[in-house]
């Protein structure tokens, strides 16, 4: 199947963040995404943008099919990025019941590092993060 990858433009804010929250429909978590298409335009694609997207242009018929190598398209895409960008690792967040992308990635030679190593997934968000924020020493100290 014929299908395009390009670096996404400020255009395409609204259509990636239709997809972020259809990832996190299937993620069962909706009310996690707090970010609005506006914010993504404001964040990607202002003088010092804060991430690097990428998207497939894909034949309106094919959009909602699995297995015909967008998926491995776009990995590899990220992958040649990070190699160009001289990354040693490109590293994934996915859920232990979605067993579908978990082989997927280790189908392409991912390890699971959860697995190997015992990693925990750590996160401040909301007020524990303005709590941590606000114990910051002041005047360098
Ligand atoms: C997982 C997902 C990204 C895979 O993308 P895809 O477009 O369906 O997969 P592709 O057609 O690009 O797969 C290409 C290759 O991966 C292999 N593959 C695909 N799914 C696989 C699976 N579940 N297990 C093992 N191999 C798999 C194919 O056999 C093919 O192998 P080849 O390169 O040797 O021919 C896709 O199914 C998806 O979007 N799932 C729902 C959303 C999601 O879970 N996203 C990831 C969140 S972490």
């Amino acid at each position: 199947m014929e299908f395009k990858i390009r670096a996404a433009a400020k255009e395409d804010c609204e259509e990636i963040f239709r997809m972020i929250m259809e990832l996190a429909v299937f993620e069962n978590m909706p009310d996690q995404v707090k970010i609005s298409h506006r914010e993504l335009e404001n964040h990607g694609f202002g003088p010092n943008p804060l991430f690097e997207c990428l998207v497939a242009e894909v034949p309106q018929e094919e959009k909602s099919k699995e297995g015909n190598g967008i998926g491995k398209g776009l990995l590899s895409k990220v992958a040649e990025v990070a190699k160009t960008q001289q990354c040693a690792r490109l590293q994934l967040s996915v859920l232990d019941w979605n067993t579908p992308s978990r082989d997927f990635y280790s189908a392409k030679g991912a390890q699971d590092l959860t697995v190997s190593e015992g990693w925990h997934l750590i996160r401040f968000d909301g007020e524990n993060l303005d709590n941590l924020a606000k114990e910051a020493p002041k005047d360098g100290r």
